[in-house]
């Protein structure tokens, strides 16, 4: 395929030398006349394992060329890899100033050239960016409909600096982003032959892997260096713990905890983090990230209260008290402590629960309920119909087959979905339906 890569830096440069040598003719661009220089004498602009040796061979061979002038890759090539910078602006925000000039040269370009020209966003971008930033920019410049006269996906890359190259031959997965099929066909075909899953998602859901993904690399390095520093505090072999921890696949490093669902809670998680924090605040360490883990999850469960306010209806159901399903446990269960939040903002409450009722009727959780939650006892329906007759929004916390079946669709009581439902992705469309996180 003939390939233009907009920007040299580290991502494009990589980029354009790698398809290159995979057999594709790439014209490189960038409004930096020395980088083009050098990528035109052989060399490569940024420095990275086996990237001098890769630029001057598709060079040698003419497979790559570099150019400052946007016009003239475009005219020369069918699909275009946007990979310029995306910095942060002083308050944080994510600049889009590069992103938007080098798309209002490729749209003018594409007007000028005719014929269909896929062009792919490479660079790091909040979700909602292309589509509703660069799409109408291309659109206005180019003429004619995204999707329709000319392709448009986002390709975000996953390479390491440092090893980018031998990353981009073997690469943790490929996402692509496509506005239609075509599109992602395009992109698909780039990178034939080299291995990895290949994920094929809408445009914004690929703009927001990557900040997952970043999100949850920072987060583990604040976390395993977090928990060094505790260890080292308490005398502890910080690497041997993490020996362990890592060895961990079943629960640790796994998918486990990693979907999107309600608050937690139970007699261990709350009350260990609890420790866990106030060691290491005792041995004046400080564990920002540690310490935030309850105030997140207590944010989290607001989140279902503020949900049930937005409704501006007062008569709830609750579908499911104990901290998880399968049992009968109430201590510190974060669905109690919702129903308590709910009880005391005043609104008229029902809840359900098969295990606390059953436990209740032996007795077993009887006294516990009738010493610390009295007010909520008052509440239980021992039949998920009663919650539903009674209900004009109900709360569904548990996966349990008689609730599931039973819950209603599209008429009924607004549903408010904590636990993300088996049908939920059907549910999404329909009226009267809420995700908690989704
Ligand atoms: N560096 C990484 O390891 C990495 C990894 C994944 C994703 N990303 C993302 O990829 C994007 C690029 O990152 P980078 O590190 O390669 O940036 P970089 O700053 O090294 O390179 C960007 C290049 O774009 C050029 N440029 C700016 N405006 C241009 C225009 N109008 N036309 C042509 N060229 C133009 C700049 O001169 C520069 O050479 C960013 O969004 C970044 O977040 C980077």
């Amino acid at each position: 395929m003939r390939v233009s890569v907009l920007g040299l830096g580290y991502v494009g440069c990589v980029s354009a030398a790698c398809l290159a040598s995979l057999g594709h003719e790439v014209i490189g661009v960038d409004v930096n006349q020395v980088k083009v220089d050098m990528v035109n004498d052989g060399k490569a602009p940024v420095v990275e394992e086996r990237i001098g040796e890769l630029v001057a061979e598709v060079v040698r061979t003419g497979a790559l060329r570099a150019t400052t002038d946007v016009r003239e890759a475009i005219m020369g090539s069918e699909v275009s890899l946007i990979c310029v910078g995306t910095p942060s602006e002083p308050n944080g925000s994510l600049c889009t100033t590069y992103l938007e000039r080098v798309t209002e040269e490729i749209g003018a370009a594409v007007a000028e050239r005719g014929g269909r020209q896929t062009v792919v966003f490479r660079s790091t971008m909040l979700p909602g960016t292309c589509l509703n930033l660069l799409v109408p920019i291309l659109e206005k410049y180019a003429g004619g409909t995204a999707g329709v006269d000319f392709g448009v996906a986002v390709n975000p890359e996953f390479l390491r600096e440092g090893t980018s190259v031998r990353d981009f031959f073997d690469p943790p997965k490929t996402v692509i982003g496509e506005l239609d099929a075509a599109s992602g066909d395009v992109v698909a075909a780039l990178y034939g032959g080299l291995p990895g899953e290949v994920f094929r998602v809408p445009v914004p859901a690929a703009e927001a892997i990557k900040y997952a993904d970043n999100a949850f690399h920072g987060l583990k390095i604040g976390f395993a260096n977090e928990l060094g520093a505790v260890c080292q505090a308490l005398g502890v072999d910080s690497h041997q713990v993490m020996d362990v921890f890592l060895a961990d696949r079943k629960l640790n490093i796994s998918p486990a905890y990693l979907r999107p669902g309600f608050a937690f809670g139970g007699s261990c998680l709350p009350k260990d983090l609890r420790s866990l924090v106030h060691a290491a605040q005792r041995a004046d360490v400080s564990v920002p990230i540690l310490a935030h883990v309850l105030p997140s999850n207590a944010d989290h469960l607001q989140r279902a209260v503020d949900l049930v306010e937005r409704t501006g209806k007062r008569k709830v159901g609750l579908f499911g008290l104990s901290f998880k399903p399968g049992t009968d446990d109430l201590r510190e269960s974060p669905l109690v402590e919702l129903a308590e939040r709910l009880f005391g903002k005043g609104y008229d409450l029902r809840i359900h629960d098969a295990n606390v009722s059953l436990s209740r009727l032996l007795g077993a959780n009887r006294e516990y309920i009738e010493t610390r939650l009295p007010h909520l006892g008052q509440l239980l329906a021992d039949s998920v119909d009663e919650v539903l007759a009674h209900a004009e929004v109900c709360l569904v916390g548990t996966k349990d087959p008689a609730v599931l079946a039973a819950l209603p669709h599209g008429e009924g009581p607004v549903l408010i979905d904590l636990i993300r439902l088996p049908d939920a992705e059907a549910r999404r469309a329909e009226p009267g339906y809420m995700g908690l996180a989704w």
